[in-house]
């Protein structure tokens, strides 16, 4: 008899806001993370990558072109420059001036507020390993400032960027993302000690869904933004739902 292995505990809710509020305001801002949680949400979830600087800020594209009113790569800049960026303008004019966001006052955000936060690492090229190891140690600095606190979810489409954070971090959850099945995805997820894998909504079918949860690991699925599939995914067990549509789904 195979029987599924032990869980560890997972303390965070069903419903998680993509990049702070989806696309409702400029995203990975402040005042994405404040809208998300004015609709109720408890957890979001962030791209967190360096500056050359060294210092963990949020950005989902690898350039600065599409969100903010800078150009070239996010991480080729120091800080001090990226933090005269508007970050919002791009958005909308009600946004205008919001500027980019260090990991650092979201987290004193999402800790002020009782919220939980999944920080997906967005390794600088080459340097996954590396990206992995100061990411979780700048969340573990962070988080330690308010000991009791539900740590955060560290997640990667990178295995290397997961073991990092590992090295330097065990402590801290980990979660391997997934826009495909590469052979042997699973595997690596447990070799990682992963507690979730996270996968493009379209991935889950009732049997990996049940190979995940045999193997004692959660299953999440980004991003879900129609109701159709959410019934589907709810449907098979799915223990997580990242979503643009705060204002659509309630996340109870
Ligand atoms: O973390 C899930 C999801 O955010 C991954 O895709 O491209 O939106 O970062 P992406
Ligand atoms: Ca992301």
């Amino acid at each position: 008899e195979c029987r599924p292995a032990a869980r560890s505990p997972w303390p965070y809710p069903r419903w998680i806001a993509h990049r702070g509020a989806g696309k409702l305001a400029p995203e990975n801002t402040l005042a994405a993370f404040r809208l998300g949680a004015s609709h109720g949400y408890r957890m979001a979830e962030c791209d967190a990558k360096l500056s050359a600087d060294g210092v963990v800020f949020l950005l989902h594209d690898d350039t600065l072109d599409r969100t903010t009113n800078g150009q070239g790569l996010g991480g080729d800049q120091a800080w001090v420059a990226l933090s005269r960026l508007d970050a919002g303008g791009w958005h909308s004019p009600a946004y205008a001036g919001e500027p980019l966001a260090t990991l650092e006052s979201v987290a004193r955000f999402c800790l002020a507020n009782g919220g939980l936060l999944n920080i997906e690492i967005k390794p600088t090229t080459g340097l996954a390993r590396e990206t992995g190891r100061v990411v979780a140690l700048e969340a573990a600095r962070l988080w330690a400032q308010r000991p009791g606190a539900v740590p955060p979810l560290l997640t990667s489409f990178e295995p290397e960027a997961l073991q990092g954070a590992r090295e330097t971090q065990p402590e801290l959850p980990r979660g391997l993302l997934l826009e495909t099945l590469w052979s042997g995805w699973l595997e690596t997820a447990i070799e990682l000690e992963c507690q979730a894998v996270i996968c493009d909504q379209d991935l889950w079918e009732a049997g990996n869904v049940a190979q995940v949860h045999q193997a004692g690991l959660r299953t999440l699925a980004y991003t879900v933004n129609e109701t159709t599939s959410v019934q589907r995914l709810l449907a098979l067990g799915i223990d997580g739902l990242i979503t643009d549509r705060v204002d659509v789904f309630p996340p109870a």
